[in-house]
């Protein structure tokens, strides 16, 4: 595009559309090739540039990371708002004919913004518009679009009935186009496993444009956009979902311990229960440093979810972890849906509409992972609340186990399976603005990472490809090659790598959906 020949009709064009104030030589071709794409005129209203006033706020809407949202982080040249799937079809078709690369977005979650930051000249194609739901509930079943929430979700589930949700993640502003094709989890998934092990169709629209579903687009690709990440495939439209079933009463409990009441026998102990236990039961403990009368200490919190009544789950801690010493007081019973709020930290009796919310309080934050296959010693344990104490960053350890052992590792290409006890996530969140803060807490969270090392999975060392991590490798955006993509595939999804590599090479050869940590095909 940088000839002078072709900027000069551009510039021209701009010149006799002088009324257009809002516009760029790219936008307005832009929107040409998506009016001749789409047969239709009315295609300037999903298309944004940077000098539309509300490029900002729609950029801005879906971000979630402050680190993202400042004025030097790379900004889209235009961002299209389908409102249906010939938009999607056309916007895909113009940007590569333009050069450019496409970010799709839906909650825009991702914890490295992937979906919405580039360091190539980029358009982002937002899903938002696409969020309907239908459920039915005679075939236990719903149809749910890339653009939809964990909140909505969950919230017209419970419309619906009182007695079936969908095993995905705790936040209810996530995104389900991302959530879902990367594999999401949540605190059902030792009873139902993951999204993906109760997905049953999809509809995608590849790199040609097409729109397939699960019967066109075939078992692979299927197989693929069920953990793989959809971003390297094409844009997911839509999953269509089993629902599972929860008892009318659920039972939850929220339980602090530091350092002085036992966290450190509590913490060894359940290592040896946590992924082993009745799989009604799930408990995810946070290590975070704390402050108690002066002294700067660990303070671990129990979080349970339990699918069945406060006796019955009393009875499975005083069998199974009694050193927890669990009563009756700490205990609560609630609905489902009560439970979902509880989970994101709300009293239970706040009303279910804020899960329809859409607004989340950002902060700057970096993630990272890793699965624990073998207890760590006690020793080990002290080490690591002796690095706890010296920063702000803090471990949540998930258990696994039930389901999830059951389900092969090739099944999906989501391979942390069987013999793991542990999803481990390495989080910090901080408010400084600027490079410093950011180098100071990197490094709190690297630290932690660091001295985990001899008690993690190795060979690969395994990550969890929802909680997106740049630091175990990345390729360049433009190339993309299968030894640098190597690097990150294979913690993310051990042997399904070459897998996923084959259905790319056969789906998109061209390497059209790309981004930095996306799998490339075989022949470039
Ligand atoms: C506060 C918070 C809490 C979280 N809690 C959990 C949790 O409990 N469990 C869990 O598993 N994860 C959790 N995550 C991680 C989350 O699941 C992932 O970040 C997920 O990918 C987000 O999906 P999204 O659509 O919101 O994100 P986006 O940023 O929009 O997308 C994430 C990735 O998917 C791609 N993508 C998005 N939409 C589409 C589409 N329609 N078609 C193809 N590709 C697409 C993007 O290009 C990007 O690569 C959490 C994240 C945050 C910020
Ligand atoms: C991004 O910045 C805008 C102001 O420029 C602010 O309103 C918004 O809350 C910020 N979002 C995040 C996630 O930091
Ligand atoms: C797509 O959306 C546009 C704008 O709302 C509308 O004019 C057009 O009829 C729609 N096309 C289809 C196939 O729904
Ligand atoms: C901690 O453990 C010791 C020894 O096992 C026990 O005597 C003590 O009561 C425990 N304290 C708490 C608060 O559980
Ligand atoms: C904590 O420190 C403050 C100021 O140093 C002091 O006033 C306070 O009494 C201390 N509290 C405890 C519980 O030691």
């Amino acid at each position: 595009m940088s000839s002078p020949m072709l900027l000069l009709p551009l510039l021209l064009f701009t010149l006799n559309s002088y009324s257009y104030v809002a516009s760029s030589p790219l936008y307005e071709t832009f929107v040409q090739c998506l009016s001749k794409n789409t047969k239709n005129n009315q295609i300037s209203n999903i298309v944004y540039s940077s000098q539309n006033p509300s490029f900002t706020p729609v950029l801005q809407d879906y971000i979630r990371n402050a680190r993202f949202n400042t004025s030097t982080t790379r900004k889209p040249s235009l961002i299209v708002t389908p409102l249906n799937v010939s938009h999607i079809q056309a916007t895909i078709i113009c940007t590569k004919q333009f050069g450019l690369q496409l970010k799709i977005r839906s909650g825009g979650h991702d914890y490295e913004g992937i979906s919405y930051v580039s360091e190539v000249p980029f358009i982002i194609l937002d899903t938002f518009n696409f969020r309907s739901i239908d459920i039915n509930i005679k075939d236990e079943t719903a149809w749910v679009q890339a653009g939809a929430t964990l909140g909505e979700l969950y919230y017209k589930i419970w419309q619906t009935s009182k007695v079936h949700a969908y095993p995905a993640g705790v936040c209810p502003t996530i995104g389900v186009g991302g959530h879902i094709s990367g594999g999401g989890y949540g605190n059902l998934l030792r009873k139902y496993g993951l999204t993906v092990d109760n997905v049953i169709d999809a509809q995608i629209i590849d790199a040609k444009g097409r729109l397939l579903d699960r019967k066109s687009m075939g078992e692979d690709l299927f197989w693929a956009i069920r953990g793989g990440g959809g971003a390297s495939f094409g844009v997911v439209l839509a999953y269509k979902i089993n629902l599972v079933r929860v008892p009318p009463i659920v039972t939850v409990f929220s339980i602090d311990r530091t350092l002085d009441q036992n966290a450190t026998d509590l913490v060894y102990r359940w290592q040896f229960v946590a992924d082993k236990v009745d799989e009604n039961l799930f408990i995810r403990f946070l290590v975070v440093p704390a402050t108690i009368q002066n002294r700067t200490t660990v303070k671990v919190t129990f979080n349970a979810l339990f699918l069945g009544d406060s006796n019955t789950l009393l009875s499975v801690i005083k069998s199974q972890f009694p050193d927890l010493g669990l009563t009756k007081q700490d205990v609560k019973e609630t609905s489902w849906i009560q439970s979902v709020l509880y989970w994101y930290t709300l009293p239970i009796g706040t009303p279910e509409t804020v899960l329809l919310d859409r607004k989340y309080p950002g902060s700057f934050f970096k993630r990272k992972s890793d699965f624990i296959q073998t207890p760590i010693p006690k020793q080990g344990l002290e080490g690591l609340w002796k690095k706890v104490v010296l920063g702000e960053a803090g471990l949540a350890f998930n258990a696994l186990g039930g389901k999830m052992s059951q389900i092969g590792e090739t099944e999906t290409p989501y391979p942390h399976r069987n013999g793991n006890i542990f999803k481990v996530q390495y989080f910090v969140n901080w408010k400084e603005e600027g490079i410093e803060a950011e180098k100071k807490y990197l490094k709190q969270t690297g630290s932690l990472y660091d001295y985990m090392t001899p008690f993690v999975s190795k060979n690969p060392r395994e990550a969890f490809l929802n909680y997106r991590d740049l630091d175990i490798g990345t390729t360049d955006n433009g190339k993309n090659t299968y030894n640098e993509a190597k690097v990150y595939g294979l913690k993310y999804f051990k042997e399904n790598f070459d897998r996923l590599v084959k259905v790319k090479t056969a789906v998109d050869p061209e390497n059209f959906f790309r981004n930095e940590q996306s799998i490339p095909p075989l022949v470039y």
